[in-house]
């Protein structure tokens, strides 16, 4: 399916602010967004990787990109606990083999919570999109808890249903790389949207798309082949499969399409205190039974194929 017919025209677009930790999927999330969202700012936070190099990653995209858009750094460790990274899935530097040229421009400032909170007063109706860990979005909450009824949403990947994890059997890594966080926002009263584990593991992509984009002779399809090439190395190590799950890119299409979704109010809580549940997202299934605030809008369905599809043409008309 080709969507450049209907594709909205940039003041049609939802406009996102991605608060991110690039992170190979995040990199995909970003160029996704660049073609389908008006992508307003972007901010980085500790995750995958050590802030400097979320930082630097999310520096070196928006270059790839052309994008004249801000970045600002944000967090550079949880709000308590101890620190996690995911070298293992995104490489010693986040974005995998890919080593793009040092950028040309370094972050606009050093406070991505301020410029959060100054340019949610200044537009409101922005889609916040987190796809990292949530510190920055907890501390901005606590200096404005007011800025829930600013924003269209929090699109965010993160945490799952239906029980499922990838760090731990329980928790999925960006809630687990800071529950407290996860807790303050999931409790905050936000208009929360959660593509969790169970959703983004029916959109999988690997090195048969990596080959497809090596093919478009740009910039951005080489990165992207390579960003793809790093991921299913890895996918084919641990799971045996040729793709992997493209997690973040689907928080972003969640908020640019999200008629390819099927969503359901849930409670949902995070789990901070115990030893082999911390970090996971508690979903309450109930139905009718379920107790407590239906506080988030989960994703358990999606047309995959179109997602993808949306995926490759973002890469493609980059
Ligand atoms: C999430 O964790 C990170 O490793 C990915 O970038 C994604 O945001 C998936 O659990
Ligand atoms: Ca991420």
């Amino acid at each position: 399916m080709t969507e450049s017919s209907s594709a909205l025209n940039p003041k049609e677009q939802p406009r996102i602010i991605i608060d991110c930790d690039p992170g190979v999927d995040d990199a995909m999330a970003i160029i996704t967004a660049a073609r389908w969202a008006d992508l307003v700012g972007i901010t980085s936070v500790a995750g995958n990787v050590p802030l400097e190099h979320t930082t630097a990653n999310a520096c070196r995209i928006r270059d790839l990109l052309g994008l004249d858009i801000e970045v600002h750094a944000g967090a550079e460790r949880p709000l308590t606990g101890a620190q996690e990274f995911a070298t293992e899935v995104h490489g010693e530097t986040g974005l995998g083999n890919l080593v793009l040229p040092e950028p040309t421009r370094g972050p606009d400032s050093k406070d991505a919570v301020s410029w959060l909170l100054e340019t949610t007063k200044h537009e409101e109706g922005l889609h916040l999109v987190p796809i990292g860990p949530l510190t920055n979005i907890a501390l901005a909450l606590r200096a404005d808890p007011s800025m829930i009824s600013r924003v269209a949403s929090i699109t965010l990947m993160g945490g799952a249903a239906l029980g499922i994890g990838n760090v731990t059997a329980a928790a999925e890594f960006n809630v687990y790389a800071d529950p407290e966080a996860a807790d303050e926002v999931f409790r905050s009263g936000a208009p929360l949207t959660m593509l969790g584990l169970n959703l983004t593991h029916q959109v999988r992509m690997g090195s048969v798309h990596g080959r497809e984009c090596a093919t478009y002779g740009t910039p951005v399809g080489d990165a992207m082949a390579e960003l793809l090439e790093f991921y299913s190395v890895f996918h084919l190590a641990e799971e045996e499969t040729e793709d992997g799950p493209v997690h973040d890119p689907c928080a972003v299409l969640a908020v640019t399409h999200p008629h390819l979704f099927r969503f359901s109010a849930r409670p949902v809580y995070v789990e901070v205190e115990a030893i082999h549940t911390r970090g996971m997202t508690v979903v309450d299934e109930r139905g009718p039974r379920a107790e407590g605030p239906l506080n988030c809008n989960v994703a358990y369905g999606a047309e995959s194929e179109t997602l993808v599809d949306l995926v490759m043409q973002a890469v493609r008309e980059a």
